[in-house]
């Protein structure tokens, strides 16, 4: 192979790297303001976010987003029913987070139902992603 397509190949694979890694954060919310969502605040994310909600088992307990993410999101969570290990929220931590819309939508769902017993609206979503964006 010939440098120069050597080198061409390096950067393209460079590029492709970077666009996976974006930050999706900016993109998810423009899709939420399209179905209906308006600006977006990190205080009523950070609220959503450390909100008790009933476990419908059992009265007695509390769930929130916290109960897996734990409260440092720079530190890695456990899960609560099934022990596994899950690597910090914080995308200044884990350059991960927030790559992935299909990945975000899917946890979204999974995990508003299980903590606040139906799915998060768009505008709920935009604020925690908001809240979330900095830590
Ligand atoms: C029962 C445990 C549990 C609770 C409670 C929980 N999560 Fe999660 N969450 C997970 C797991 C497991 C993943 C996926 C594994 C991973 O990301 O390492 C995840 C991933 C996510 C992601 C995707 C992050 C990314 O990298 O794109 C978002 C967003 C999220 N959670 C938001 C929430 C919000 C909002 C709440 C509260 C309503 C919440 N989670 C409560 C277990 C939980």
């Amino acid at each position: 192979m010939k440098k120069t397509s050597l080198i061409i190949l390096i950067n393209l694979s460079f590029f492709a790297g970077s666009a996976v890694m974006a930050n999706e954060i900016d993109s998810r919310q423009q899709a939420y303001k399209a179905l209906g969502a308006s600006d977006f605040s990190a205080d009523r994310g950070d609220t959503l976010w450390h909100k008790n909600f009933p476990d419908p088992k059992d009265s007695s307990k509390q769930r929130n987003c916290g109960t897996c993410h734990t409260d440092n999101l720079k530190n890695k969570g456990k899960h609560a029913r099934t022990g596994k290990v899950i690597d910090p929220l914080s995308p200044s931590t884990n350059a991960e987070r927030f790559t992935d819309p299909k990945f975000i939508e899917k946890w979204f769902k999974r995990n508003c139902k299980w903590v606040v017993g139906r799915e998060c609206t768009p505008q709920e979503k935009g604020d925690v992603l908001e809240y979330l964006r900095d830590k």
